[in-house]
């Protein structure tokens, strides 16, 4: 079962309860929640108190997707504040076997994501531990950014390796997902797909039932 991630980094905070609430609504199964360091990535989003807030809001699993250095640092605060699934990158970690036990250790499902230049190939040692592979399909740290083509061989290449290897890992995408181009990375073996400005644009609940259609196709 294909799954979508709505994230709220293109949300109006003004009224982001209701916002996921609409998202729920839809279809949605997951939540997508970007934490930005303004040092792994440009920016700063969000962190700690806005996920403890929020996490009242809905039954959605909640995919939490650290853009931080260093993430063992943070991972006990966003198991305690409500996070379901902690992604972290491989980039980020000096450590990543320690980042991958210190969640599961929480009971927390573990996500490993790469950038967009860093190949699949890096991964492979850790496949067998993780829970999800986010291949990043624009560079982490904006959204409305377009979707890189050559990810999509990332996608092909991922899913043959975690099949070769017999494992069943989600394989999640993010960034430049449109109603229009959503079945690409689906076709090339993604089930979960993150997706902000195309779930947050316009009327969210149609926006959302629509992406849910097309990626149930
Ligand atoms: C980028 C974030 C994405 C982003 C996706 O660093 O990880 O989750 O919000 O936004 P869109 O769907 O607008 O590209
Ligand atoms: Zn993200």
């Amino acid at each position: 079962m294909n799954i979508l991630a709505p994230s709220i980094l293109s949300a109006d905070f003004t009224i982001l309860g209701q916002q996921i609430k609409a998202t729920e609504k839809a279809g949605a199964g997951y939540l997508h929640f970007d934490v930005m360091d303004g040092i792994f990535v440009p920016s700063i989003s969000f962190g700690l108190p806005v996920l403890k807030s929020i996490r009242k809001a809905s039954n959605q699993v909640y995919d939490v997707h650290l853009m931080i250095e260093e993430p063992i640092r943070y991972v006990e605060n966003f198991a305690e504040s409500g996070a379901d699934i902690i992604t972290f990158h491989i980039e980020a970690a000096s450590d990543v076997r320690e980042v991958i036990d210190k969640i599961h250790s929480l009971g927390k499902k573990v996500g490993l994501a790469i950038k967009p230049k860093t190949p699949v190939e890096v991964v492979r040692p850790y496949l067998e531990h993780i829970d999800m592979l986010l291949i990043m399909t624009v560079e982490p740290g904006f959204g409305g950014q377009k979707y890189i083509d050559y990810c999509t061989d990332k996608i092909k290449e991922a899913r043959e390796l975690i099949d070769e290897a017999g494992l069943s890992i989600d394989i999640e995408i993010d960034g430049g997902v449109t109603y229009d181009n959503v079945r690409v990375p689906i076709e090339a073996g993604a089930n979960v797909i993150v997706a902000g400005s195309a779930c947050f644009t316009g009327d969210i609940e149609s926006s959302v039932k629509a992406l849910i259609e097309k990626i149930s196709q």
